[in-house]
């Protein structure tokens, strides 16, 4: 039943005939393969390679979580203090509105030779647009204005908003958001791509591995694991499971994690329905929210991100006094220690009542990445058709923006306020 229904879906996606279709640019990205822009991003990268320590990625949401989520996966985790050199260090601003965070970041960009990716394609999104304007001053105090200008590409809107108005006043170099992609599904646009290929990720294996996807996901059949994988979400959601926990055994895989959350969240949770999208991360979590999991309410399920193979190689040694008793386990990898806890926790799950999907990929670099985007893409606007709704909208965001602008006394909120004010 969920599979003829999820094929159902599939078909409205694929016809673009179902709600929302003017924001299905991101299924044709992998093959739209657009050289120049490319070519263009991997130029930036190598001039400010020569001329930034830092780059700062300003953008929130849709606009962040795409590239924080690649970097953390695929780049060393200490490059900075082991000076290998992939690039400039590639920091955030924007993605909240934390004044400690911007003020101790201001205090690292007064150090350093740094540049700035704007990136929004409203361009009045408050967090963003509130970090732009104090890195914009700054880098103009530090480099003068004509030197500031070459170290800010904005990525936004081809021709509308407040950032791309900027940008023209100021000459600054510009890549598109395009019209027909949402925030949530522009990993694969300059959105994604240009902080990563300014970091020395391969964009291009990144872009094949997403089109590989794109093949296995286009196929219409009970095979193609994008279909099957949001068949089984909804049989689940109709058992009750309303709360999905996407896992990892690897801490790589963490912001994947905080960008499934945007994508599914976003995507299904509105008109009253919706899988909650929740994540951990084991065997950490295992030691703070295993207790639940195994024995809380049984409303979840989870589905675990595996990774077959590490990339390095390190082994438990061998120690004489063996006072910790682990000498059993002495020229094991530490892999395998990681693989059996994954079956452990795999077959208590169950025998506690967790439903477990399990999803495989068999290395995380940039291939397996895109292909990785692209697979949860296109599953979450078949899962999303299956619950009847519209996946590429999201009109519950706008409810607090309206609040927060009207407590801060922005002109035309004036009414809202009053209401407000006397509920506070
Ligand atoms: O997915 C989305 O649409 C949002 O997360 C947006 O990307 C985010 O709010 C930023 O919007 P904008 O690009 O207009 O600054």
């Amino acid at each position: 039943m969920s599979l003829s229904k999820a094929l159902e879906a599939f078909d409205t996606l694929t016809t673009r005939k179902g709600r929302g279709n003017d924001y299905l640019g991101w299924l044709d990205l992998p093959t739209d393969n657009n050289r120049p822009e490319q070519d263009a991003m991997k130029k930036i990268a190598a001039e400010w390679k020569l001329k930034a320590q830092v780059v700062v990625v300003i953008g929130i949401g849709g606009t962040y979580l795409g590239s924080k989520t690649a970097l953390e996966a695929l780049l060393h985790p200490f490059a900075n203090e082991l000076a290998l050199n992939q690039g400039p260090k590639i920091l955030f601003a924007g993605q909240n509105l934390s004044q400690d965070y911007m003020a101790e970041l201001m205090d690292l960009l007064e150090e350093k030779e740094y540049a700035a990716i704007v990136i929004s394609k409203s361009g009045t999104t408050t967090e963003p647009a509130i970090a732009f304007r104090i890195i914009k001053n700054h880098l103009e105090t530090k480099y003068g204005k004509e030197e500031a200008a070459t170290r800010v590409i904005a990525v936004t809107d081809k021709s509308r908003g407040a950032l791309k108005e900027v940008a023209s006043k100021e000459g600054y170099r510009t890549f598109v958001i395009p019209d027909d992609v949402g925030g949530r599904y522009s990993v694969l646009t300059p959105v994604g791509l240009l902080p990563m290929a300014v970091a020395g990720v391969n964009i291009d294996s990144m872009i094949q591995g997403a089109a590989k996807m794109r093949e296995i996901c286009m196929e219409r059949s009970g095979n193609n694991i994008a279909i099957q994988y949001a068949a089984l979400r909804n049989l689940l959601y109709g058992k009750g499971k309303t709360i999905e926990i996407l896992v990892n055994f690897n801490p790589k895989l963490q912001y994947f994690a905080e960008w499934w959350k945007q994508l599914f969240g976003e995507s299904e949770g509105k008109e009253g329905k919706g899988i909650f999208p929740a994540s951990v991360n084991f065997t950490s979590d295992l030691h703070s929210m295993g207790q639940y999991i195994q024995e809380g309410e049984r409303i979840m399920f989870e589905t675990v991100l595996d990774v077959k193979h590490p990339a390095r190689e390190y082994s438990v040694g061998n120690d004489p006094a063996d006072v910790d008793g682990l000498n059993f386990l002495a020229g094991m990898e530490v892999e395998q220690v990681n693989k059996k806890a994954r079956a452990g926790t795999k077959l208590a799950h169950i025998d506690g009542g967790v439903p477990n999907i399990l999803l495989e990929a068999e290395r995380l670099d940039a291939f397996n990445l895109g292909a990785l985007f692209y697979f949860f893409e296109f599953a979450c606007g078949v899962s999303a058709y299956m619950l009847g709704i519209n996946p590429f909208d999201q009109p519950g965001v706008e409810d607090y923006k309206q609040n927060m602008f009207a407590l801060l006394g922005k002109p035309g909120y004036e009414e809202l306020a009053e209401k407000l004010k006397e509920r506070l």
